[in-house]
């Protein structure tokens, strides 16, 4: 008997799945300025390596006249492919087929595939667009979120999970990007809230738009939930691909390296001119830290919030590293608790996928007020300390000039397990800045001016330079700022094979 009836149902079940919810919803979703799931997975993933799996994979609901409205596939495309040759994992939610609602079958699905990816030790990419639990399916669909929570945070820490969020993603199905390492976001067509604005008027009575309550600048300004913005899918996309060329497929695994496309031995003479002679004026941290790395190619995460702080990733001489760096030019560079906070998941994020961690030190202190006070400053700084102190991979600071008070501690330095501590000339190491030192130790001489600038002097000479902090060993060698890219080389090459360990616990008890 011919194989072709047989094959030409297959066929035509290919077809059905491939079309979802059906053309005029494809066009709804394109007119709105949004890819459909399969077309992101396409841009996403290295040309036809796309495997999907569970493409015929229906609900299996009878409340509300379901059973009569079954679509192949059931609203997520799912499987597996790869971005620059390497594995990873996808789920697409499809919000032509019930607005990529989440269905106990829809649910089954991902949870299928982060089974596997945890098996195989590659990362999960979440491309989220659904109007969240499927309204006809109850307690299944809640099951089905909880599921995938819990996957989320067993694979933490394992594989890489990053979250794209291309549409709605609303309720509780937040908690789900919310709980994955990094989340893109795309700018006016994508937002998330826990309730939505009509809610928020119904209980607190203030008007919103979902625009400001939960868009992607937002999330990337205000809230610090999100980690990227992209102007649309396709360059959401191309982000992911750029995030993913700097992380290991599991936490196993070293950073995948590159040849090294940029003179190893570069020294960069503009360097000595960069940090004023007068402490007090600013610098941009960035003309430092972009003519170290490779290329000048630096992913910058978290761009839009927390400006007083830097991080991101880069390579130097072909490893990739995560730079930590403190922005004198917003704040002074002061640590507050947005600062400390989006340092702090980024450190623990480069901790546990052994990425080494590079710190660029220009940090007054912590930001005074009762604002940061009340807001507890004293358990978000806590949480930089302490993600900075349990982190085993090679950590290399470079102070370039201010490294005051509880500041200079928490910043990577020697006494919390800092390998290398370099200082440029300029730096300044002390409890705290000269014209407040003067003040608490010289009252008396704060009367007459040229004392107080005597004595003011005096204590910056004597006390706000490196040299204190390297007689003693704690800063390891004062360089030359023009070598800074071949002094770092030299310490990752020295700190390449680096083991070390934190003591067996179950899990530290990080200040929350
Ligand atoms: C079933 C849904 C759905 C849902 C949307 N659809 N959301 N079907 N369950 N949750 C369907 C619609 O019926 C419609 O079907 C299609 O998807 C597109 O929806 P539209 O409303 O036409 O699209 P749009 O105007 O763009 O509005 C999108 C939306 C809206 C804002 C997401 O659909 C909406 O408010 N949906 C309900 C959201 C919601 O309350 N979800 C439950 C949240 S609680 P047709 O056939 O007409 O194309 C939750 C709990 C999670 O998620 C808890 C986890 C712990």
């Amino acid at each position: 008997m011919s194989l072709q009836p047989k094959i030409k149902l297959l066929e035509e079940k290919h077809k059905q799945a491939e079309l979802g919810g059906g053309q005029a919803r494809i066009d709804k979703q394109h007119a709105a300025g949004r890819k459909t799931a399969r077309e992101r997975i396409e841009v996403l993933l290295d040309l036809n390596s796309f495997v999907e799996v569970d493409k015929f994979v229906t609900h299996t609901a009878t409340d509300f006249g379901m059973e009569k409205n079954k679509i192949l596939g059931d609203g997520v495309v799912t499987g597996h492919g790869k971005i620059d040759g390497r594995l990873v994992y996808v789920f697409a939610q499809d919000f032509t087929v019930f607005g990529g609602s989440l269905s106990r079958a829809n649910a089954n699905k991902i949870i299928k595939i982060m089974d596997l990816a945890m098996k195989m030790g590659a990362p999960v990419i979440g491309l989220n667009d659904s109007g969240g639990a499927r309204i006809q399916e109850g307690v299944e669909s809640l099951a089905g979120y909880a599921d995938i929570f819990y996957r989320n945070v067993r694979s933490s820490g394992v594989i890489p999970q990053i979250s794209a969020i291309l549409g709605p993603c609303a309720g509780g199905a937040v908690y789900s990007p919310a709980i994955t390492d990094f989340i893109m976001m795309v700018k006016e067509t994508s937002y998330m809230f826990v309730t939505g604005p009509d809610v928020i008027k119904t209980v607190t009575n203030e008007e919103v738009t979902k625009e400001d309550l939960g868009g992607a600048m937002t999330h990337n300004k205000k809230s610090g939930v999100a980690h990227f913005t992209a102007d649309d899918d396709e360059q959401a996309m191309m982000m992911i691909r750029e995030l993913m060329s700097f992380l290991p497929s599991n936490n196993m695994e070293d950073p995948p390296e590159r040849p090294c496309s940029d003179d190893p031995n570069r020294v960069i003479p503009e360097l000595d001119d960069i940090v004023p002679t007068d402490p007090n004026r600013p610098y941009n941290m960035m003309e430092i830290i972009m003519p170290v790395i490779d290329n000048n190619h630096f992913l910058e995460v978290q761009p839009h919030y927390a400006q007083n702080i830097i991080v991101g990733f880069a390579r130097i001489c072909g490893k990739p590293v995560g730079i930590v760096a403190n922005q004198p030019a917003v704040l002074a560079g002061v640590l507050d608790i947005d600062s400390s906070t989006k340092a702090a998941r980024f450190v623990r994020f480069c901790d546990a996928f052994n990425i080494p961690l590079v710190t660029f030190e220009d940090v007054p202190g912590f930001l005074p007020g009762t604002a940061q006070e009340f807001g507890g400053i004293i358990k978000h700084g806590a949480k930089l300390l302490y993600a900075f102190a349990e982190a085993t991979v090679p950590k290399i600071t470079i102070i370039t000039r201010k490294a005051y008070g509880g500041a200079y501690d928490v910043m990577s330095s020697k006494h919390i397990g800092a390998d290398y501590n370099y200082a440029f000339p300029t730096a300044e190491i002390a409890v705290m800045g000269p014209e407040g030192a003067v003040n608490i130790i010289h009252r008396n001489a704060l009367d007459n001016e040229e004392e107080r600038t005597k004595a003011v002097d005096d204590y910056r000479n004597n006390f706000a330079s490196p040299f204190k902090a390297a007689e003693l060993g704690y800063i390891d060698e004062i360089i030359y700022p023009h070598n800074t890219r071949v002094k770092l080389r030299q310490a990752l090459e020295m700190t390449q094979n680096k083991t070390d360990s934190n003591p067996p616990k179950k899990h530290g008890n990080i200040p929350l």
